[in-house]
């Protein structure tokens, strides 16, 4: 069971398996209009329930002519909701409509140039000669009865149609992309002024109506949150806290694999600052005697998480009459698993406390299950939360463990803690964090012949891995100056025991990951 938080007004995006389907939604919530994706298995009554103000049909890689290509149910379009197809989704429109889709002789990839034939409705004050990207291979051979082109290009005489009676309208180029010059303007004559929609959802009114429903749900129980010191599990909690107070019981476990003084500036932040009901648990012990002497990355990952669910399902134990677990589960996690997304190869273990709501019969409170990552900063900084948590560059569940290649060790810890902490602290002195998706040091148990004084040395070695990335999936590495990289360098030498040669990793992922483990 979990809280889903729904406003009034919303219009839904049914998704036929497009790279872009996200973005649609976010241009719209962009509009100040909520917006929500859903599969394209949803039966079509469990949609009509939503009482969406307008849908969206999403673009997708099949061809609507192929055999197994996903459709819709023909009811949509006789529910007096306006629609709009977007490349798959309006070729979806004339198929089951009873027009003719066929595969192009012209495959359109890239820029093109629309011209607009019809400049009211969804075209109203658009150029009438603008750019828009395309990306499809077939093409509308016939419009289904009561349609109209209202837009052409070069290859595709009908670009953009609609069904004015019936509202329904398609799109063969991507509105959502930045490429489609006056895209924006488009999404929004459809979700303004066809759908009706107001631009009056924004994260107050989300906090609001939040903060609402998760008082009715809880009542007068109690709930529970596992606080790592991230953006996301911070947020979830401080909305909670804030809807039932110090019914509202955090753990922040220490398992001996944080950054520099994290533990006490956690603290610090979340029961001075924050007012939080918030407990340390200090479990580095359990933790680091479970790694002795693993190197295996995953079977690190595999201990983390499990001796994580040991110490958290007795820590909770030891609070009486808990019912409800905190989650800051967001939303592409959510739409992953609705979606249906073919399965994908297992590179990492990421879930770093899978399973824990069964294992002790908790029901989930996923506050933020409807939120971009983005969205949840907004979100924070409506609560009053410092920039500190809400700017913080990720950090991975299994922590500095899986920055230290091979054993993890207290010496090693202490020595990557030490070089970790000139890395950021130099970092910011260049004012670059903001700029940087996430930076930091990798402890590499190798060693290497140096020389200080007139002393040989045969120390260890630390890399330095900083990249650029918008989500995390792919990543470049950072062009961090010179005199910066030389600072760190110098700091790290001389400031961190028992190491002698401090690297730049060069590595973009794919083919590398962000993490060395
Ligand atoms: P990779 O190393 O797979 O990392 O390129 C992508 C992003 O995920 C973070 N990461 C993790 N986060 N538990 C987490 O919560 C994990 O086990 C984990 N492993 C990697 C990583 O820091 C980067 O932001």
């Amino acid at each position: 069971m979990s809280s889903t938080l729904l406003p009034d007004e919303k219009i839904l995006i049914i998704d036929f398996g497009s790279q872009y389907t996200q973005l649609i939604a976010r241009r719209i919530r962009e509009m100040q209009v909520f917006s929500e994706i859903v599969p394209c298995s949803l039966p079509i009554t469990e949609l009509t329930a939503q009482k969406p103000s307008g849908i969206i049909l999403s673009g997708g890689p099949a061809s609507v002519y192929q055999k197994d290509a996903p459709l819709y149910d023909k009811t949509l379009f006789s529910l007096s909701v306006p629609v709009m197809g977007i490349c798959y989704g309006m070729q979806l429109i004339c198929h089951l409509m009873g027009g003719k889709v066929a595969q192009s002789s012209h495959r359109e990839y890239g820029r093109a140039r629309l011209k607009i034939q019809d400049a009211g409705d969804i075209f109203q004050s658009i150029t009438e000669e603008t750019e828009v990207w395309m990306s499809h291979g077939d093409k509308i051979d016939s419009l289904p009865d009561g349609f109209e082109a209202i837009a052409y290009t070069h290859n595709s005489p009908a670009a953009a149609i609609r069904d004015p009676k019936r509202k329904i309208y398609g799109l063969q180029f991507h509105p959502e992309v930045v490429h489609t010059v006056e895209g924006g303007g488009i999404l929004k004559n459809f979700v303004y002024t066809v759908c009706g929609c107001k631009p009056s959802w924004n994260m107050g009114v989300f906090l609001t109506e939040a903060e609402q429903k998760i008082k009715e749900r809880v009542g007068n129980g109690q709930a529970i949150s596992a606080i790592s010191g991230g953006v996301d599990s911070s947020v979830a909690s401080v909305l909670v806290q804030r809807a039932i107070g110090q019914r509202l019981h955090c753990i922040f476990v220490d398992n001996g694999l944080l950054r520099k003084n994290e533990a006490e500036r956690v603290m610090e932040t979340f029961q001075k600052n924050l007012g939080l009901n918030v407990r340390l648990v200090d479990a580095s012990a359990e933790f680091l005697s479970k790694l002795s002497g693993v190197t295996d990355p995953e079977k690190k990952r595999k201990i983390i998480g499990e001796t994580f669910i040991t110490v958290f399902e007795r820590e909770s134990k030891a609070i009486q009459g808990i019912s409800f677990l905190v989650q800051g589960t967001l939303y592409p996690d959510v739409i992953e698993s609705v979606s249906q997304k073919g399965p994908s190869a297992k590179i990492k273990t990421h879930h770093n406390v899978g399973g824990l709501p069964e294992r002790m019969h908790l029901a989930l409170i996923e506050p933020l299950r409807l939120l971009f990552k983005d969205e949840v900063r907004k979100l924070g900084a409506e609560l009053k939360m410092p920039s500190v948590i809400l700017d913080r560059h990720p950090f991975p569940g299994p922590g500095l463990a899986v920055r230290i290649l091979g054993e993890v060790t207290p010496e090693r810890l202490t020595r990557l803690r030490e070089a970790d902490a000139i890395v950021e602290e130099e970092i910011r002195a260049a004012n670059l964090y903001q700029s940087i998706w996430q930076v930091f040091a990798v402890y590499l148990p190798i060693q290497s012949v140096g020389v200080m004084g007139d002393e040989r040395t045969y120390d260890n070695a630390i890399a330095i891995r900083a990249v650029t990335s918008k989500d995390g999936m792919t990543a470049d590495w950072a062009r961090i100056p010179h005199e910066v990289l030389q600072a760190i360098s110098t700091r790290i030498t001389n400031e961190v025991q028992g190491v002698n040669r401090v690297v730049y990793d060069i590595s973009s992922k794919p083919p590398s990951t962000i993490e060395w483990e």
